[in-house]
């Protein structure tokens, strides 16, 4: 029988998957995470919108608690088995992975978005060789034999400043240092776009730190990468960041550029931050800490999150919840005050706003 020439295409045929049109590589937007607890919802992050560009690097900072490691793993969409993302969208490089499957997302992590877990370092495996565990997401997602990737983790131990002869070394014949070089190399092995280091630097005495820190902006450079630093340590991300979202109880009360955010801190828990924390560069000074809690996240208070410890409250903090104003162009800052300190000159929507929240 002839064929015909309108034959229907077979319907194994994969449909084209459409790309996003969104900012930068990576474009959150409005992003609420909750837990679920037997006496009510945990509302770690709420409507957290931010920006990344290629070769970026963003600063995720606040207190203990604030929501910075649930926005971390949202992205991955690896929260724990009581979380979940209520709302909102994950624009990644076209792709919008709050409504990818499992099995999408499995693609995505660590070839496109790495992750260098909070305490990983203190979390290797103590009985096999650190080469090995750095090798194992090479083995799983390259599908190469582990020979094969000890290969490539000679390679990163060279790029990570390890000297590659140490592969066959066990955790504790390594450094805290070495450690998280390793833990480095292991989020690099699949060549990512973006890297998140969630407090990779906390364990570390302030020398090996500054290392670190030198390291992932070397690093940053040469590979091109994107990277999401977290630390509750302002300071930090004033060292290796372009930009910076400060969080509090879940939400964004400032954002910027860290020069915004470091120059023209606005928020009065940004400038409480600021000064908890040491400046290595300036003279000593007493470090303050912040008084009282953070509030339970399980029911916030109806007004400002911040109002029970800031110095600066008015009565209608406490029944109000501030939006984000954009105090000078890309930097918001979420409290009653912030009109009243828009930067010198600057209107908002004078020049061609952005249409939404955030950097
Ligand atoms: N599995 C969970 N179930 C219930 N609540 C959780 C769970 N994981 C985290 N939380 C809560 O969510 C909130 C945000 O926690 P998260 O770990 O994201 O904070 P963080 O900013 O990373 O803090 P840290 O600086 O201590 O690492 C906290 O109130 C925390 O107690
Ligand atoms: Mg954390």
């Amino acid at each position: 029988m002839a064929r015909s020439a309108t034959k229907a295409k077979p319907t194994s045929e994969k449909k084209p998957i459409e790309r996003v049109e969104h900012e930068g590589l990576l474009d959150v937007r409005n992003l609420t995470t909750y837990f679920k607890l037997g006496v009510g919802d945990v509302k770690a992050v709420q409507d957290v919108s931010f920006t990344l560009q290629r070769g970026e690097s963003l600063g995720l900072a606040g207190e203990s608690g604030c929501g910075k490691t649930t926005a971390a793993l949202s992205l991955l969409k690896l929260l724990p088995e009581n979380g979940r993302i209520v709302s909102g969208d994950i624009l990644f490089d076209g792709r919008n992975l709050a409504k990818r499957t499992e099995y999408g997302m499995s693609k995505i992590r660590w070839k496109e978005i790495s992750i260098i877990f909070q305490g990983a370092m203190n979390a290797l495996n103590p009985v096999k060789e650190t080469g090995k565990q750095v090798a194992e997401p090479i083995q799983l997602h390259e599908g190469l034999s582990e020979k094969q990737a000890m290969v490539r983790v000679r390679e990163l131990y060279d790029l990570v400043g390890i000297n590659p002869k140490r592969v066959m070394d066990f955790p504790h014949q390594l450094s805290g240092g070495m450690r998280q070089r390793a833990m480095i190399a292991m989020s690099l092995a699949c060549n990512p776009k973006l890297v998140i280091g969630d407090e990779p630097t906390t364990a570390l005495d302030v020398m090996v730190q500054a290392q670190i820190l030198e390291l992932i902006a070397r690093l940053r450079k040469e590979l091109d990468l994107s990277f999401i630093l977290i630390s509750h340590d302002l300071s930090v991300m004033a060292e290796t960041c372009d930009k910076g979202v400060v969080m509090y109880a879940g939400e964004v009360v400032e954002s910027g550029t860290t020069t915004d955010i470091f120059n023209h801190a606005t928020h009065p828990y940004t400038r409480q931050l600021i000064k908890a924390f040491p400046n290595i560069h300036e003279k000593r000074e007493m470090v303050s800490s912040i008084k009282g809690d953070p509030p339970n996240l399980i029911s916030p208070p109806a007004g400002c999150a911040f109002c029970p410890r800031c110095d600066e409250r008015i009565a209608s903090c406490e029944t109000e919840h501030p939006g984000l104003t954009e105090v000078e162009r890309g930097h918001f800052v979420r409290c009653v005050h912030a009109k009243a300190r828009t930067m010198d000159g600057f209107v908002p929507g004078d020049e061609a706003a952005p249409d939404q929240e955030g950097v």
